[in-house]
């Protein structure tokens, strides 16, 4: 035989088509699809859809917290879950705290990472750009780490519109992209005295610290210092249309801004928060999820490509335990429960059958989102998130018609909720292959632990400056470490 593996007679979905193809893996990368191809192994995909693996490039995978502990999700149990979700590759997290070089944290990320299942990678977080940090990016750079992320709020690593600008500076050095969390971190902090003066503490008011304009202006301003610094940049976890507009009306004026929503935002609303007792704190993060309406709006975003990414920002905590939702005991006010939720599991069910099922989005329009867009954003474009010759064979093989009932034990994460419990998705994969090898096999992972590798991610065209600057003065070349200003 030709090939290693033929997958035969299954529908082929790329972020542009859709047609019957048999599809020919051979050392680990897809080699051909055509028809009537034979391999020394033959999987039959009769009546399935076969996809590239998701890439989930927003997941906080054994992220180093503070004092060195560790999220809930771990390497092992992140990728397991995301294996049986139908995704092959994560682009994690590597923490900064203020005041502390970053390279420490940085090797002890790099080996965590090498417990992982799928193929995995990181963005660099800025907490603190001080000269002592930017020194540290090159080599940073060199590594394969070629994005960083910053966040507008959170008290121990917000940036404010300074420090970002010099991120965005060495960003556009280095020809990294940045992603940035925006929400005013000033507006938050009125609102969330006054609501504390007013005695509403409930997960519920979590909404209300952080309506939709925090979320916005921020969003505008990230924008308009990426236009000044002439710095590619995505906006991640867009919750609502209002929010996706200032990312059209960017692209509109050709500059490079990207979009990313998540689950949490089609799937679910600020009203699970109001549920009774400390139920809601299991649906809190932020940006916080909002209504029923906002969900039309970011699905029309997704189909006119203003949004261009659906990752999970699985961010896990527990209900109860160490460092946990409930951590400042079950009467905690929102302002101390931590933020986030799980989801590298359930993003691909959850983007399939609340947008292709339900005739939201079309199928390219799915795999996009949920694989090719994010691979190309991130400098893995052709090697990841796409069927076609030469990319690596990381291939889920999907149900498009099975019903699935979603259960915290179905997905096999390392958390003990999630927030999608007992919901119904109609499509579900079947099979995952990592690099051709049969990594998921009807809801069993049966790949080893550690055969995951680490995606070192070079320089790239989506990454690269426009050369647009205001007076074509270039602040960024002078802006660099130990500069005399
Ligand atoms: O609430 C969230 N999203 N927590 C995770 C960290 C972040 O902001 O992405
Ligand atoms: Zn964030
Ligand atoms: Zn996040
Ligand atoms: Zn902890």
């Amino acid at each position: 035989a030709e090939f290693d593996l033929v997958i035969r007679g299954g529908t082929v979905a790329t972020a542009t088509d859709v047609f019957r193809a048999d599809v020919a893996v051979h050392n680990g990368q897809i080699a051909a699809i055509g028809e009537n191809l034979a391999g020394a192994r033959t999987i039959d995909a009769g009546g399935l859809l076969v996809m590239p693996g998701g890439v989930d490039t927003h997941c906080h995978l054994d992220q180093v917290e503070m004092s060195m502990g560790y999220g809930a999700q771990d390497f092992v149990t992140g990728s397991r879950s995301a294996v049986l979700g139908g995704t092959t590759t994560a682009i994690s997290f590597v923490s900064h705290f203020k005041g502390e070089p970053i390279r420490d944290i940085l090797a002890e990320t790099l080996k965590r990472g090498q417990r992982s299942i799928i193929d995995y990678s990181f963005h660099q977080i800025l907490a603190d750009p001080t000269d002592e940090v930017l020194a540290e990016l090159p080599a940073i750079v060199a590594a394969g780490i070629r994005s960083f992320k910053v966040f507008l709020t959170y008290d121990a690593i917000r940036l404010d519109d300074g420090q970002f600008l010099r991120v965005l500076a060495a960003a556009r050095r280095e020809g990294a992209m940045v992603a940035v969390h925006c929400e005013n971190y000033d507006a938050i902090g009125w609102l969330t005295e006054a609501l504390l003066a007013a005695g509403l503490t409930a997960p519920k008011y979590h909404a209300w610290s952080r309506p939709k304009v925090v979320e916005r202006e921020a969003t505008y301003r990230a924008i308009a210092l990426a236009e000044l610094v002439d710095t590619p940049i995505q906006i991640f976890h867009v919750s609502c249309a209002e929010v996706a507009e200032e990312i059209a009306r960017a692209k509109r004026r050709g500059l490079k801004v990207w979009g990313e929503t998540c689950p949490q935002y089609f799937a679910l609303t600020a009203a699970d928060m109001d549920r009774p007792g400390f139920e809601g704190a299991k649906f809190m993060c932020s940006p916080a999820p909002r209504d029923e309406a906002d969900h039309d709006g970011l699905w029309a975003m997704m189909r006119q490509g203003v949004l261009d990414v659906v990752s999970s920002d699985d961010s896990a905590f527990n209900t109860t335990g160490h460092h946990a939702k409930d951590q400042n005991g079950p009467n905690a006010s929102f302002r101390d429960i931590p933020n986030g939720v799980p989801g590298v599991g359930a993003r691909m069910p959850l983007l399939f059958s609340e947008g292709v099922v339900k005739g939201r989005i079309d199928l390219p329009t799915f795999v996009g989102l949920a694989a090719t867009n994010p691979a190309r954003l991130y400098g893995l474009g052709g090697c990841k998130g796409a069927i076609q010759p030469g990319a690596d064979a990381d291939i889920v093989l999907w149900d498009a018609t099975k019903t699935q009932t979603i259960t915290n034990a179905l997905l096999q994460h390392g958390v003990d909720y999630t927030p999608y419990e007992g919901r119904e998705v109609t499509g579900w994969p079947v099979m995952t292959l990592r690099r051709g090898e049969i990594v998921m096999q009807d809801g069993e992972m049966v790949a080893a632990e550690g055969s995951g590798r680490f995606l070192a991610r070079g320089p790239y065209e989506l990454a690269r400056p426009l050369g647009r600057l205001a007076n074509g003065f270039d602040a960024a070349a002078y802006d660099r470490p130990g500069a005399t200003r």
